[in-house]
């Protein structure tokens, strides 16, 4: 892709972002401070880059609808040589802080009055790879930081065991705010629930507007709520699992084709350790097309 290209599409994505913040799911867009208010990393060495993708078809519905998902397919395998994203790494760290100071400021649904702190995501801009969590729990909400309780601590060893450091991915979750069965107890620990469709469609803005700025090659979907949310609303994680779809965001355009694959949440192999060597079996197929070997023993 040209330098002409580059720069037009760089700022199609800045006057998407602009046009966000008068958006009426938006209710702030406080300029951002920091790039660390972003929760994020400056690019590590990435891991050796995956051959130019395939394409495919995914359906990135809105999670209100209750339609299922005829464009929902498998990938079909299209060779495609687009160039990478649009955006540098200093126009991603800036765009990224400003969306996170956004979303911290947030109140479009009721999470925004019983959440501690938001949780937009943290990691690497230029990450190859993204995992997409349902929703902070107990810790993540004290923290303001994804995947840091039990279940963090499971993710983070099935990062290293792929090859990777939690640096050099970049991680977020479908909802942003702390989902609790019980809003008036947020100290109660086992609080968590999975966000509902309404919470879905709030935050979906934001979590497609964090891939459209990364763009990375792959995504995991964790659980059956994000793959849900991000493939298919009609299938189960069982039914999702096992291949890789392309991704198709309802607002804004990625530069180029991003694959998306679901496998466990943490949690739930935490609770049924048996999953592990399935899901072992799905973070390989990112590792192939990555060119993973794994940590080596
Ligand atoms: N579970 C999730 O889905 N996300 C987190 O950030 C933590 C636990």
């Amino acid at each position: 892709m040209g330098q002409n290209s580059l720069r037009r599409l760089a700022k199609e994505l800045k006057s998407f972002l602009l046009e966000q913040d008068e958006d009426e799911f938006i209710t702030t867009a406080a300029p951002a401070t920091t790039q660390e208010a972003a929760g994020v990393s400056r690019p590590l060495k990435q891991p050796q880059s995956m051959a130019e993708g395939s394409t495919l078809t995914v359906n990135f519905r809105r999670a209100e609808t209750s339609e299922p998902s005829a464009a929902s397919q498998p990938v079909q395998t299209v060779v495609s040589n687009q160039e990478s994203t649009p955006m540098t790494t200093a126009q991603k760290l800036t765009a990224l802080a400003k969306l996170a100071d956004t979303i911290k400021n947030c109140s479009r649904c009721p999470l925004g009055a019983t959440r501690l702190n938001a949780v937009p995501g943290e990691g690497n801009v230029d990450a190859e790879l993204m995992f997409v969590g349902e929703g902070p729990g107990y810790d993540e909400d004290r923290q303001g930081r994804p995947f840091v309780g039990r279940a963090g601590q499971l993710l983070d060893k099935m990062i290293i065991a792929m090859g990777l450091t939690r640096e050099q991915v970049f991680i977020a979750n479908i909802a942003k705010c702390h989902p609790m069965t019980d809003p008036l107890h947020p100290d109660k620990h086992g609080n968590d629930r999975a966000p509902n469709a309404g919470e879905i469609a709030c935050c979906r803005k934001f979590l497609e507007q964090q891939i459209a700025i990364i763009c990375p090659k792959y995504i995991v979907a964790l659980g059956g709520v994000s793959a849900k949310a991000l493939i298919s609303d009609a299938k189960s994680l069982g039914a999702l699992r096992g291949q890789f779809y392309n991704l198709n965001l309802d607002n804004v355009k990625l530069p180029r084709p991003v694959k998306i694959l679901a496998t466990f949440h943490p949690a739930a192999l935490l609770r049924n350790p048996n999953w592990k060597k399935d899901a072992w079996k799905d973070l390989q197929m990112v590792m192939a097309e990555l060119g993973l070997k794994g940590l080596s023993k």
